[in-house]
């Protein structure tokens, strides 16, 4: 299913992206906000977008060729978001005006060979974004009981976190898990038969927390914030849509905090939701919370 951009109005009116403007999507994605974000910019603007999926990049490239766009600087760099000041650096882009950071993965990353989905077809459990980290299925190898079960239960909370950590264990004594299929298998098995009251499918929670441990995505999420003044200039917004409520408590403390020290203001208190409406036609958007802020 293609992916469809979360909270695309409420990014565009919070970045107000204007002609000649310069801005950031650094998770662009399908630039399902991307590309509407780069027509605002133009004439004359510069557009930067980065993903650590060179395959997102190289359709992205695609469909904004499509585009009559009239940008001074179309920038499409493959990078971890969290090098994003030695990656602006590089390109020789001083402060910008927008920075829009939407974590996590698109649904274009599902069935693609990278083992993201517990359903569907039959993939290497590999789990990162880039192509060039090191996939799950090694890091599985080298991990502990304990520590896998720290993973789970950190990660995504998981209530039966210490079981799934045994039953892994002793399947890779078995035989090693390498795709999507052998862990989803060793997860329902080590879970309870009517696990949730069959509402979600058991794998869903280990998924999660193992895409997030392989990517380091709570570090890069941090280092990006310690970063936002040295990337934003005065009166410029970042806006941070996550989907995890690990990553938002991140988001809220970080902006709370330069908001306390007189460095930024809060665009709004309260984290912006979608509307039912929304949710009801792109479920993906359901946990989603938007947070925005305007350096000072
Ligand atoms: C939720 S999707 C963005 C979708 C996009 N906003 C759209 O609507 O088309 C998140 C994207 O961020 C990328 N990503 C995840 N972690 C990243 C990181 N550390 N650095 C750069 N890109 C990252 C993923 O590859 C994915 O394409």
């Amino acid at each position: 299913m293609a992916h469809v951009p979360v909270l695309l109005n409420e990014v565009l009116e919070t970045l107000a992206p204007r002609e000649g403007q310069i801005m950031i999507d650094a998770t662009v994605g399908g630039g399902g906000h991307g590309i509407p974000i780069a027509r605002r910019l133009s004439p004359g603007g510069t557009f930067i977008g980065i993903d650590w999926d060179e395959k997102r990049l190289k359709e992205l490239r695609e469909a904004i060729g499509q585009e009559v766009l009239d940008l001074e600087k179309l920038i499409l760099v493959c990078s971890n978001y969290a090098d994003l000041v030695d990656v602006l650096e590089r390109e020789g882009i001083g402060k910008v005006n927008g920075l829009l950071i939407d974590l996590g993965f698109s649904s274009d990353q599902l069935g693609e060979g990278k083992g993201f989905a517990f359903k569907g077809k039959e993939e290497p459990l590999a789990m990162t974004y880039s192509d060039y980290d090191t996939p799950l299925y090694q890091i599985l190898g080298t991990l502990g009981e304990r520590q896998i079960a720290e993973i789970i239960k950190d990660l995504s909370d998981e209530r039966y976190a210490g079981r799934i950590a045994k039953a892994i264990v002793l399947e890779r004594k078995k035989s090693p898990i390498v795709t999507n299929h052998d862990l989803a298998k060793v997860v329902r098995g080590a879970v309870p038969k009517n696990y949730e009251g069959g509402r979600i499918d058991p794998a869903t929670r280990t998924f999660m927390a193992f895409r997030i441990y392989a990517n380091r995505e709570l570090e890069n999420l941090g280092r990006i914030l310690g970063g936002l003044t040295e990337i934003v200039r005065s009166g410029g917004r970042a806006v941070i849509i996550s989907y995890h409520s690990k990553e938002d408590a991140m988001v809220k403390h970080f902006f709370k905090d330069l908001a306390e020290k007189g460095e930024a203001i809060l665009i709004s208190k309260k984290a912006i939701k979608p509307t039912d409406l929304e949710v009801k036609q792109n479920p993906r958007s359901r946990s989603a919370k938007l947070r925005a802020i305007e350096i000072k």
